[in-house]
């Protein structure tokens, strides 16, 4: 591997399923055993307009609606997460986005389950590409 070492930061969400089952503290625990350093972690109460926001990517889907009302059900654990390729790695230690299937191994997969919505109570969101790391982090952690 010759290539440029890639430093990269991303934003983590826990979500309000995983702030309420008391999986906030496991799931920071992953990210740091994987090697990660955490750079910014606020728990916090987002507004519509906060959510619309940051799921913009999404504006006319079906499941917008009910996931805007899931995310905003309780408190999210919003992190700035930093390391080369953190990005792929976090994402990577999620797992698939549907937690019945997701594998074992990943947060999704050894945490989460369908608990009646499908896949939305997946417990937690990542930062999918460079562009989307840049944007969510200056939407949730604008100091930074
Ligand atoms: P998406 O960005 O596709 O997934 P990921 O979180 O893995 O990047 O979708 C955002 C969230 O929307 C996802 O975490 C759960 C929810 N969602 C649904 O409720 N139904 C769906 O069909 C999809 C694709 C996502
Ligand atoms: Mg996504």
């Amino acid at each position: 591997m010759t290539d440029a070492p890639v430093q990269q930061r991303t934003l983590v969400l826990v979500k309000p399923d995983g702030v309420r089952r008391s999986l906030a503290g496991e799931i920071l625990r992953r990210i740091e055993a994987k090697g990660y350093t955490l750079v910014a972690v606020e728990l916090r109460q987002a507004s519509d307009e906060l959510l619309a926001e940051h799921y913009e990517e999404h504006a006319g889907k079906p499941f917008l609606a009910p996931l805007v009302e899931f995310m905003g059900s309780g408190p999210v654990l919003a992190v700035v997460v930093e390391g080369h390729r953190a990005i792929e790695g976090f994402r990577s230690l999620a797992g698939a986005t549907d937690p019945t299937v997701a594998a074992p191994g990943t947060i999704r997969g050894d945490l989460g389950r369908d608990w009646g919505l499908k896949v939305i109570q997946n417990l937690v969101h990542g930062s999918d590409s460079e562009e989307s790391a840049a944007r969510e982090i200056a939407l949730w952690f604008p100091a930074l």
